[in-house]
Parts: C-alpha cells; sequence; structure tokens
C-alpha cells in the first residue's frame, strides 16, 4: 500500500433539471446530499487500498453552498470557473490542488452518481493492476445506449471513447458505454491531458479523449448498470431513491429488523435500529435517528434526529422531532415529540398530547389531549386528560415544575412560572398560578 491517490470528484454541474435552488451535488437521497454517497464510497475504496488518499472536489455552480457543507472536512475544492466540459474540469482540479500531480493514481468520479459502492471501484482497481494498464474505465452494458460515450476497440492494444453526437451510425450501435468512473496513472493522465482539444461536435473538452487504441489503456465492463445511475432529473432521482432505500431496508432486514414492507419504509442511510425491533408500513426515519432493540414503531410514524431505547412502543401517526424516549415507554396514538422532549422510562404518552422541550422523568402517565411545554416532571406523576402547561405569555416562556407522585386531575392549567410540590392532589378543572408545597391538595 505504498501508492498515493488522488481523488477528483467532478460536481461543477448545476442540475437545472432537477429544478432545485440548490445545486445538483447538494442534492438530498434519504437525508443524505448526493455527493456524499459518492465521497463515502471513493474515500472507503482509497484507505483500503493506498497509503495516503487526498480529495479535490471540482465545484463551479453555487460552489459556496458546497465548500459550506464539507467546511469540517480534509477535501479541498478547485474551482471550475466555466463548464467547458470533462478534461477542463480535471484541467482545474490538478490546477486548484498543489499536490495533485504527485499522486501515484488518480481516481476520477463524477459528483451525481450516489449509487456507486466500493466493490465496484474496487473491480476497477484490480482490471487496472491485472492488466498493467495506464488507464482504466468502468464500463457497462445497455440495451439503450443513447447519449453515452459508446465503447470502440477496433485495432490496436487499447479503445476510444465516442460521445452521442460524434458517432457513426455504426459505433451508436455498440451497448458497452462509458458509465464515467476512471482511474488512472497520474502521470499517463497529465500528459494525456494537456493534449485534450475541444476539436468535436460539442466543442467541449472531452476527458473521453484521454483514451486511445494505441494506449496502453483497457477498461472494466459491468453487467449491471444500476450503481452508475446519474441523476439529472427528478425521474432518476426517484430511481436513485428506490435502489437506495432496497439497499439500506435489506441491510436492516438482514440485521434483524423486521421492516414488514420493506417499499414503504423510508430510512435515511444514517438511522441505526437494534434489532427484534419491528417496522411498520408507512414509516419515515430520518436524521441521525436511533431506535434500540425489540420496539415497535407502528404505521406512519415519523423520527427526525430522536433517540428511543429499548422495548418501547411508538403507536400509529406519532411524530418525534429531536426527541428522547427512555426504555419500556409507550408513545402515541398520534403524540408529537417536539424538540426537546425527554421522555423517561417506563412513562405513557397518549393520543393527542404535545410535548416540547420537557423532561418527564419515570413512570409519568400524560394520556390524553394534553400540551407539555418547558416543564420538569417528576417520577410516577399522573397527569389527566386536557391538561395545559401555559407556558407563553407573550413575550416570555416560563417553566412548570410538579414533583414526584403528583396526580394533576383533568381540564387543569398551570399558569407558568408555577410548581407543584411532592404528592400533590390536584382536582379536575382547577387553574394553578401559584406554587404548591409538598402534599398540597
Ligand atoms: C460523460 C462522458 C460519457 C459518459 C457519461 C456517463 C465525457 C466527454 N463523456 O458524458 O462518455 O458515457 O459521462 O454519464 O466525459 N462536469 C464538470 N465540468 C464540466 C462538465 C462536466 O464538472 O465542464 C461534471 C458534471 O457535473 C458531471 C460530470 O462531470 O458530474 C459528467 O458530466 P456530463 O456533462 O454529465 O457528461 P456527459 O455528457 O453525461
Ligand atoms: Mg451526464
Amino acid at each position: 500500500m505504498a501508492d498515493t491517490i488522488g481523488m477528483a470528484i467532478l460536481a461543477a454541474g448545476e442540475g437545472k433539471r432537477l429544478g432545485k435552488p440548490i445545486p445538483k451535488p447538494l442534492v438530498e437521497l434519504l437525508g443524505r446530499p448526493l455527493v456524499d454517497y459518492v465521497y463515502e464510497s471513493a474515500v472507503s475504496f482509497a484507505n483500503d487500498n493506498f497509503s495516503s488518499v487526498k480529495t479535490g472536489m471540482v465545484v463551479g455552480h453555487q460552489k459556496e453552498l458546497i465548500i459550506e457543507h464539507y467546511k469540517k472536512s480534509e477535501i479541498e475544492f478547485p474551482v471550475q470557473e466555466k463548464q467547458l466540459g470533462t478534461a477542463d474540469a480535471l484541467r482545474s482540479y490538478f490546477k486548484g490542488c498543489d499536490w495533485a500531480s504527485s499522486c501515484g493514481y488518480t481516481l476520477v468520479i463524477c459528483g451525481d452518481t450516489p449509487l456507486i459502492s466500493k466493490q465496484e471501484l474496487s473491480m476497477l482497481w484490480k482490471t487496472m493492476k491485472g492488466n498493467k494498464v495506464d488507464g482504466a474505465a468502468a464500463t457497462f452494458l445497455t440495451d439503450n445506449p443513447y447519449g453515452y460515450g459508446r465503447i470502440v476497440s477496433e485495432s490496436g492494444p487499447g479503445f476510444k471513447i465516442v460521445e452521442e453526437k460524434d458517432a457513426t451510425d455504426e459505433q451508436r450501435k455498440i451497448n458497452n458505454v462509458n458509465s464515467g468512473l476512471y482511474l488512472f496513472k497520474t502521470s499517463y493522465l497529465m500528459d494525456k491531458l494537456s493534449a485534450v482539444s475541444n476539436d468535436n461536435k460539442s466543442g467541449e473538452f472531452y476527458l473521453t479523449d484521454v483514451f486511445s487504441e494505441e494506449e496502453n489503456v483497457g477498461y472494466c465492463t459491468f453487467k449491471d448498470s444500476v450503481p452508475f445511475m446519474g441523476v439529472n432529473n427528478l425521474v432518476q432521482l426517484n430511481s436513485a431513491r428506490l435502489f437506495m432505500q432496497y439497499r439500506i431496508n435489506m441491510n436492516h432486514l438482514q440485521n434483524g429488523v423486521h421492516i414488514l414492507d420493506e417499499s414503504s419504509t423510508w430510512i435515511d442511510s444514517s438511522v441505526v435500529i437494534g434489532k427484534g425491533t419491528t417496522i411498520y408500513p408507512q414509516v419515515h426515519l430520518r436524521g441521525n435517528s436511533v431506535i434500540g432493540e425489540n420496539c415497535i414503531v407502528d404505521t406512519g410514524v415519523v423520527f427526525n434526529n430522536s433517540k428511543v431505547d429499548n422495548n418501547v412502543e411508538i403507536k400509529p401517526y406519532s411524530i418525534l422531532e429531536d426527541s428522547q424516549v427512555s426504555s419500556g415507554c409507550s408513545i402515541g396514538p398520534y403524540a408529537r415529540l417536539r424538540p426537546g422532549a425527554n421522555i423517561g422510562e417506563k412513562s405513557k404518552i397518549g393520543n393527542f398530547v404535545e410535548i416540547k422541550k420537557s423532561n418527564l422523568k419515570k413512570g409519568v402517565s400524560v394520556s390524553h389531549l394534553s400540551y407539555v411545554g418547558d416543564a420538569e416532571i417528576d417520577d410516577n406523576v399522573n397527569i389527566g386528560c386536557g391538561f395545559i402547561t401555559c407556558n407563553y405569555d407573550g413575550a416570555n416562556k416560563s417553566k412548570t415544575i410538579i414533583g414526584k407522585n403528583s396526580f394533576i386531575g383533568s381540564d387543569t392549567q398551570m399558569i407558568a412560572p408555577v410548581s407543584v410540590g411532592e404528592s400533590c392532589y390536584i382536582a379536575s378543572g382547577s387553574t394553578i398560578s401559584k406554587d404548591l408545597q409538598d402534599g398540597d391538595f
């Protein structure tokens, strides 16, 4: 593993056809920007095979947003001012990254192919090493080659790539096409790159022109085109999502998470789920959510950056956002946990209950139609139906504190700031605006 690799991720494209206000590389696919998937696969491959890895992401359109997204990473951002073609993008990479020319190898990968995994990259690397070539392209077979560069090898040791616009009718029939993923010896790439012209039907500098039939170059043909699927429009974005969704869900099923209907369950790639947990149809689990073992997540539940411990049941149509639920709880149906809801062990949150920025300790029960905001509720408090913390006076938010073992009757309103001691008993229909001491009723 003495070799060094530089990775050029081509991400200067605008992605007009996606119609989003953000650049294409940042368009979301199951909770992450498209280009994140590409970067992750590339890094994972490179770390397995090379002693040193550096990345340059070629940016152009709305580059500030992409740079901001990766501000904590070690990626560098060579800028391609005008999109004059893929060869020009690579020239920008070498110009913008001072280390790029001294890396032994260069990987070129497009930022809009999120389904490429380490496997395809490893296959390409094996082809390159096995055939001792200076450059290798990943190609695939397709029934509909329209729009892709065709792989042409009629003579010599190498091959060339002919773009759709420049191909003859005979060449257009070729169904072995260029995926846009390449590995090169850097010295070879730089040498050939300098000679690339834009003398073609598109007037673009084609990176594909670095391959030719006279050179010592090779290709690795994949039967499955799915990993190379590019995302240029919303139809392709949805297709990519379907494949990614299937991949993620199959992975969970193999790890013992029982997803009852993988086609209607959307789980972001960042979500962690413990074994023995059952996920009913039409569930969305987003962001950095974590679900423990042996939980039930019933139909229509939405998680956003929320954490649930073991043995929790989330009943249908509940929404959890930046919340935490400890083991043995039952939540919902139709419960809403808003940011900062922190539910202690074996508590029960029932239907049409909203909880915001509140700590509920062990064994608390809020079973029906209540709003709990900015509250601290201690162990074993029972809250009746239709309870409200009046936490907002129009200007400030204030706290409600309820001590252990207190019983709060139905239709009670607490005018915050207010506190209730331990073991208090509040009759139904009360409006509490003054603090109560332990044992008051
Ligand atoms: C390219 C290949 C084609 C291949 C196809 C696979 C060339 C000349 N052709 O064609 O053989 O079958 O990909 O999808 O390379 N980009 C830049 N700057 C530019 C131009 C492109 O950064 O000036 C980036 C794009 O954002 C994209 C990638 O390079 O991520 C590929 O560019 P694209 O214009 O889609 O190339 P194709 O015409 O599809
Ligand atoms: Mg393309």
